[in-house]
């Protein structure tokens, strides 16, 4: 006879052949949620399988329909319409657990169209205002904001025109990320966009020389890696995140541009993924804060167009 072995339980439970994982858990006294009462479509008795999803029936017409409307990845199951074949065990965890799960439940089911956590391959880039906090101390609030809002204004059109994503702004900082439209050409619109962003600022800066008598310099860190896409929130906010070492890996090279006295640097997996057609100096080892060993860092040659490399 089939087992199931349920998370955050650690229970260790039967389940009878064409009886679903709902019935078998709430027959064993687990407190199961199931808010339309196995009907598919709240999703809310949803279950993560971790172990045998091998045993489990393949989805029928009403758990497709809900799972492919949600985007839920495969070994995401509604309980109420999965039975177990065979004698194998299948362990799952049961991530809706209390009201607030039972909430955010019912925001997926509000727009389904957003992301609900996937691994993907992006390139993330960060960047920031050299000295900003000085160029701000001189200015009064209201200036301030004007000036980071034309600068981010002029920086969301380059980043939109390379097919990123402006994940955050920190301050007088940028999280962008690349990859999610155009997977192919992460790497190559990230460095692009990167460019571009110099350039841009070089075109703003006689206009804050004129009006504020200060100017930008920016600095970038780009990384290429895996990393968790999704909308996280509450309170029916919810934005789309990137969460992950990528990203750590990302911000920490940004930061080393200031130890270096460099604008524009990037990992080793940028430069492997660009291949020859990106143009860079001498790469060197450097500590990251926060992460253990040394890290291969490259400073992109802003003076070589790409497609003037041999
Ligand atoms: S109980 Fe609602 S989808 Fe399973």
């Amino acid at each position: 006879m089939a087992q199931l072995y349920a998370l955050p339980d650690e229970r260790l439970l039967t389940i009878a052949p064409g009886e679903t994982i709902l019935a078998a858990t709430l027959r064993q006294g687990i407190d199961h949620v199931h808010a339309c009462g196995g009907q598919a479509k709240c999703s809310t008795c949803r279950i993560h399988v971790l172990d045998g999803l091998v045993n489990c029936s393949p989805r029928n017409a009403s758990e497709l329909a809900l799972t492919t409307r949600l985007h839920l990845p495969e070994p995401v199951r509604l309980a109420c319409q999965t039975t177990v074949t065979g004698s194998g065990t299948v362990r799952f965890a049961r991530p809706v657990l209390d009201r607030l799960d039972m909430e955010l439940a019912a925001q997926d089911l509000q727009h389904p169209d957003q992301q609900l956590g996937q691994l993907k391959q992006v390139a993330v880039l960060f960047s920031d205002i050299a000295d900003y906090t000085v160029l701000a101390d001189q200015l009064p609030p209201y200036d301030v904001v004007h000036v980071l809002n034309r600068y981010f204004g002029v920086m969301s059109e380059v980043v939109a025109a390379h097919h990123g994503y402006i994940s955050d702004f920190i301050g007088d900082g940028l999280m962008v990320v690349f990859g999610l439209s155009h997977p192919a050409t992460a790497v190559t619109d990230a460095l692009a966009a990167g460019r571009a962003m110099f350039r841009a600022v070089a075109q703003l800066n006689p206009y804050l020389q004129q009006m504020y008598r200060c100017a930008f310099h920016i600095r970038i860190g780009l990384h290429y890696g895996e990393a968790v896409v999704g909308h996280i929130g509450g309170n029916g906010f919810r934005k789309l995140a990137t969460i992950g070492d990528t990203v750590n890996v990302a911000s920490r090279i940004e930061s080393a541009n200031k130890e270096y006295g460099t604008t524009f640097l990037v990992s080793e997996a940028v430069v492997a993924a660009a291949g020859p057609a990106l143009a860079v100096r001498q790469g060197f080892l450097a500590p990251l804060k926060g992460k253990l060993g040394m890290h291969r860092l490259y400073e992109v040659d802003l003076a070589v167009e790409p497609d003037k490399v041999e």
